[in-house]
């Protein structure tokens, strides 16, 4: 089994030079599965609300909906480090709200470290939960919480302002004490800039190889997907098309009478007379 990941195990990476791998995970089995593969960074992310809850974007995610799936994925016990998203509106209105939330999603929900978006005017937000011992990830870019600012879902940082500005994003989350960062939707170049101007580690999610590590959504790389995914993503499987066919099948022999066949039945246990065969495995 591997050893438990912490943010010791993170920041050594990055000045070990070995990448690292995260994935989303929202439920207690797909946690102990992809455990077993090496993962080294779990995210229960609020992509939850459109992969497991059917919203249209992150924005409705409740506190509540993240520590009943933080508390699933934490229930596997994973050697994985756990990262537990913070909701919209759950770290924006204040400080001390952010806290408190920051603070629900570890001792309810389990997570190790929790995530929130957004640069420099959420420093005092990420030295306060620091300072409740709780590590914290930051996110720059394309922040799906920031959907409406942002006019949709756009690539961010491709003007050399914008870009500037993220540099300058990435090194007050540092200094604030983040012990990571997201980069999502940005042109390569600038996440390799931002990967050379911090000393902790950068996880990217379309923002080309040279971040210190990747992290998708799980559900997108397995291909269980019901829109059209962006660019960024490698479909490893085509899971989603594997049940359909499979669930297809299972319709198919029921309305038919093949399911269930004999070895799918129990039978009557064997009578003392020997009479009645059968056998009394009830499994
Ligand atoms: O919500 C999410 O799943 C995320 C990860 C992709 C990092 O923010």
């Amino acid at each position: 089994m591997k050893k438990k990941v912490t943010t010791h195990t993170i920041l050594k990476m990055k000045r070990g030079g070995e990448k690292l791998a995260a994935l989303t995970s929202y439920d207690f089995l797909s946690t102990r599965l992809i455990d077993d593969t090496g993962i080294d960074l779990i995210v229960v992310g609020d992509s939850l609300g459109m992969v497991i809850m059917g919203y249209e974007n992150t924005i409705p995610v409740t506190m509540e909906e993240m520590i009943h799936h933080l508390k699933a994925v934490t229930r596997a016990r994973p050697s994985a480090m756990v990262v537990g998203d913070m909701p919209f509106m759950s770290y924006q209105a204040s400080v001390e709200d952010a806290v408190r939330n920051a603070g629900r999603l570890v001792k309810e929900g389990g997570a190790e470290s929790v995530k929130l978006e957004g640069g420099s005017r959420y420093v005092p937000v990420v030295e306060a939960i620091v300072h409740a011992s709780i590590p914290v990830v930051g996110h720059l870019g394309l922040t799906p919480q920031s959907l409406h600012q942002m006019g949709g879902y756009r690539i961010q940082g491709r003007d050399d302002r914008s870009a500037a500005v993220m540099v300058d994003d990435a090194i007050a989350l540092e200094k604030a004490g983040c012990f990571s960062i997201v980069l999502e939707g940005i042109p390569w170049q600038l996440a390799q800039s931002i990967t050379e101007k911090v000393s902790i580690p950068t996880i990217g999610i379309g923002a080309g190889v040279h971040c210190d590590g990747q992290v998708l959504v799980l559900n997108d790389m397995l291909g269980i997907h019901d829109r059209p995914l962006p660019r960024f993503v490698k479909v490893y499987d085509n899971l989603g098309e594997r049940i359909r066919k499979a669930v297809g099948e299972y319709v198919e022999d029921v309305k038919a009478g093949r399911f269930p066949a004999i070895e799918h039945s129990y039978m009557f246990p064997k009578k003392k007379d020997g009479s009645a065969s059968g056998d009394d495995d009830n499994s």
